[in-house]
């Protein structure tokens, strides 16, 4: 298979993951990829005539180039905005990563790439014995950090990269997201990033109002896709 992807994980929920990988996607689209999203696992989600519908998903969807049934992006779709393993066990679902898979490799059919959001950080659980770490592993996705700046981050950040390389997970890279403008020190902070964290990350996104956001990260693109596919950088 083919197909270049990538997965987007967070230190935390709510840091701009949505926002960071619909920038990616609209970047990708820019440089002529026919780029899949997917949203495999989401809670909190909306009642529609079509069934139920996540924000995350459309955000994604919206970005993207290739046309595919809602499904095949979310497979897994709870109402209630709770953790994604108790919404499961609530609605008597057993979230099943070999069906993932299968929408992961039809969706990697007609695409050149495929980006794709978990559900809150790494190891944010989606079972009783599974978390988003073995829903990336079972993709087979370098993994990209969004990094939410904001007091504590330094330490979430330091311990989802660790966690990425100790499971055995490629990891991509990491992109600063200004998601607090208030943010005492933050360019200490970031600064303190680059050096723990050991490189610089491919962005810094800053505050922007939502229909700016992909404008920036145009260029982060086209530097994850030289980092994720190098035969692309000699181009
Ligand atoms: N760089 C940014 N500038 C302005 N608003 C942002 C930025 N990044 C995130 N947000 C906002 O913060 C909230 C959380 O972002 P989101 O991408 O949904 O986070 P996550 O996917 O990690 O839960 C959203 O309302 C989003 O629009
Ligand atoms: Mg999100």
């Amino acid at each position: 298979m083919t197909v270049k992807g990538v997965f987007v994980t967070g230190t935390d929920t709510g840091i701009g993951k949505t926002v960071v990988a619909a920038g990616l996607v609209r970047g990708l689209v820019a440089l002529g990829l026919r780029v899949a999203v997917m949203k495999p696992v989401a809670s909190g989600s909306n009642r529609t005539d079509a069934g139920l519908r996540n924000e995350d998903a459309l955000a994604l969807m919206a970005a993207s180039n290739v046309a595919v049934p809602y499904e095949a992006v979310n497979p897994y779709c709870f109402e209630p905005p709770i953790s994604p393993h108790i919404a499961a066990d609530e609605a008597g679902i057993r979230i099943d990563l070999a069906k993932i898979r299968r929408s992961f490799e039809l969706l990697a059919e007609g695409s050149d790439w495929i980006v794709t959001e978990g559900a809150g950080g790494w190891l944010a659980p989606i079972g009783p014995a599974t978390s988003i770490r073995e829903l990336a592993m079972a993709l087979h996705l370098p993994v990209l950090m969004v990094v939410g700046l904001r007091l504590g981050c330094i330490n979430h950040a330091l311990l989802t990269k660790l966690a990425i390389e100790a499971h055995g997970a490629q990891f991509a890279g990491w992109i600063a997201n200004t998601i607090d403008p208030a943010m005492a020190r933050r360019t200490q902070n970031l600064e303190t990033l680059i050096r723990l964290i050991g490189e610089p990350p491919l962005a810094v996104v800053p505050t922007l109002p939502p229909q700016t956001l992909p404008l920036v990260l145009t260029a982060a693109a086209a530097d994850l896709r030289a980092v994720l596919d190098p035969s692309c950088a000699a181009r």
